[in-house]
């Protein structure tokens, strides 16, 4: 099962039969996978959780999570330029530029609050690529480097990755499991990020909470209407409206009238939110930028670099 939940979407053909092609080679010995985890343990809690940021609506996610007494989890990447111009998000916010980046100083600091309010920060990998594409080491630059801003801007290891698209294979969670990450999926898709109207994901909640099948619940941050919104929804240029726009207010009533109490990831499955918490960090200008993006194969990530903050006394600021 590769996806979970109502926003399974079709596998093109060429990668369904790449991940077949994947799983049975790497099949052979027993070597450890990483956890999968898509419900929560404690009954009575639901997860929000909210994909792709650090991004503009952020702030205005955890302030309405926290005016409702709600906890939040966010599931972050480090450099997501492209997921955010591919978001639906009005055209004249949609300039990440690389400046932009995690290390950015807005972003930076949003991050900061965010985790500062209480709220959870999970991985998300740094450039949100479908891991099923990378091998091995573009897979352990996608980890790392995230990772290291983590540790960086909040001083935070986590244990939790969310795989972008919801999308793994077997080395995928053999990698995953070298980088001591659990993969978290989700129980609930609002759809928001394909298309959904805030409508048809208030729809979607009212069915889940029914069926008592939410139990993770998957957002994204970068979908205004999500947060907020007095636009109207672009997707390729077709303009979407929705009577009311925004989708988050009326999930966490729903949910509340429901009986359920919004938590972390970490409070929902009775388990430690992070592995290292050493608090906030200062910035650094020769290591807080993004000069080595990604395109993978072209970073420069130092190999093994987060064993060297286990271990390490001295944290690089
Ligand atoms: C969203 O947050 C920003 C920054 O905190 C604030 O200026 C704006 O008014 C908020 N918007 C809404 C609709 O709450
Ligand atoms: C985004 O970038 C374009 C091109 O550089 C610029 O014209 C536009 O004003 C920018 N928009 C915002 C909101 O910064
Ligand atoms: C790996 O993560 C678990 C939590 O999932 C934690 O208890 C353990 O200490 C971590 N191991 C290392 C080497 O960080
Ligand atoms: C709710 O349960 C019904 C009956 O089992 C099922 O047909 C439906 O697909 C479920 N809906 C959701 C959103 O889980
Ligand atoms: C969305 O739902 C609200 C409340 O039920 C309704 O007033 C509005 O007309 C709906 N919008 C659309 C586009 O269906
Ligand atoms: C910034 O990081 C560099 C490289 O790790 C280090 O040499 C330098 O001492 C750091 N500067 C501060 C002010 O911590």
């Amino acid at each position: 099962m590769l996806h979970i939940g109502r926003g399974a979407f079709a596998l093109p053909l060429a990668l369904s039969i790449a991940l077949v092609a994947a799983g049975a080679a790497a099949s052979t010995p027993k070597s450890p996978r990483a956890e999968l985890i898509s419900s929560c343990t404690v009954p009575g809690m639901v997860a929000l959780t909210f994909d792709d940021g650090p991004y503009l609506y952020e702030t205005n996610i955890s302030q309405l999570l926290l005016s409702k007494g709600a906890k939040g989890t966010f599931f972050v990447n480090g450099n997501n330029c492209k997921s955010s111009l591919l978001s639906m998000v009005p055209i004249t916010h949609q300039n990440n530029s690389k400046d932009e980046c995690i290390y950015g100083t807005k972003v930076a600091a949003r991050l900061v609050e965010t985790y500062q309010a209480g709220h959870q920060i999970c991985s998300h990998t740094w450039s949100h690529p479908d891991l099923t594409d990378l091998d091995e080491a573009d897979m352990d630059v996608e980890f790392s480097r995230n990772d290291e801003a983590l540790y960086d801007i909040l001083g935070i290891v986590t244990p939790y990755l969310r795989p972008p698209y919801g999308s793994y294979n077997t080395l995928t969670r053999m990698v995953a499991y070298n980088h001591n990450k659990t993969l978290v999926l989700w129980d609930m898709d609002s759809e928001d990020s394909i298309g959904a109207t805030v409508n048809q994901s208030v729809e979607y909640y009212k069915e889940f909470i029914a069926n008592q099948s939410v139990t993770i619940a998957l957002q994204h941050e970068t979908i205004k209407t999500t947060a907020y919104g007095h636009y109207p929804r672009i997707l390729q240029n077709t303009i979407l409206t929705s009577g009311r726009f925004e989708l988050l207010p009326q999930a966490i009533d729903l949910l509340q009238a429901a009986g359920y109490k919004l938590v972390t990831l970490a409070e929902c499955l009775d388990r430690p939110a992070y592995t290292v918490e050493d608090g906030p960090g200062q910035r650094n200008a020769s290591t807080w930028n993004c000069h080595d993006l990604p395109s993978s194969s072209s970073s420069t990530m130092p190999t093994g670099s987060l064993n060297s903050y286990y271990s390490s006394a001295t944290r690089r600021k």
